[in-house]
């Protein structure tokens, strides 16, 4: 399996406008990491785990498992991704995962939770890391930030736990174009992590 954790720091806990991704916390960023880790031409990734933590107002943290064993009905495009994810806020939550569609369940957890009862070895993806091709990585959860990146509470957190930090590039990437290169460096050493 390969899974990814995307962070949105102000990504709203309620259902929100389609027609206002951006304005949701930038959920816009979080349904492009989301087709990013699961979508490739004409199918989807079944052996990756998409990993949502929604820290915006007014109920954070909430957490949004999208399985690409088990996603029907869903499109690559932001607005597609972004209906299905404004289901799931929709729905009451407590502390165990809650299916709002196929493949995809909700939950009231914060990123320690979220982080202890995951089964990878978690890599923090930054700028500042050691270079993807220098590691061999093999049943791993990658942790990105949004446009804002990682607040230093998450941060201590997400090091706290990390096996390695990684950087995919030398320059400061996008999180959905970091994703696709952790793809792209695992497809082709032929790993299906
Ligand atoms: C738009 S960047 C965040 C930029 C933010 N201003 C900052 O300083 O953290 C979004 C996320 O992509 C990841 N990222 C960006 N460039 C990267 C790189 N070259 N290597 C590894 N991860 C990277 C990091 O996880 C980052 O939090």
């Amino acid at each position: 399996m390969r899974a990814f954790l995307i962070i949105g720091n102000k990504a709203v806990t309620k259902p929100f406008n389609l027609n206002d991704l951006p304005g949701a916390g930038r959920m816009d960023i979080l349904c492009r990491c989301v087709a990013q880790a699961l979508f490739i031409s004409h199918g989807i990734r079944r052996d990756v785990e998409v990993y949502l933590l929604l820290l915006g107002e007014p109920e954070p943290p909430k957490a949004v498992l999208i399985k690409g064993s088990e996603v029907k009905y869903m499109a690559p495009d932001e607005r597609n991704i972004g209906g299905i994810l404004r289901k799931a806020l929709g729905i009451e939550v407590g502390k165990n995962w809650k299916k709002s569609s196929p493949g995809v369940y909700v939950a009231k957890k914060s990123l320690e939770e979220l982080l202890d009862e995951l089964p990878y070895k978690i890599i923090y993806l930054r700028e500042d890391g050691e270079d993807i091709r220098n590691v061999k990585l093999h049943d791993c959860l990658f942790v990105l930030g949004d446009h804002i990146g990682l607040a230093e509470r998450e941060e201590k957190e997400v090091l706290r736990r990390a096996w390695k930090v990684i950087k995919v590039s030398p320059l400061s990437l996008q999180a959905d174009q970091c994703i696709v290169i952790v793809h792209y460096e695992l497809d082709r050493v032929g790993t299906s992590i």
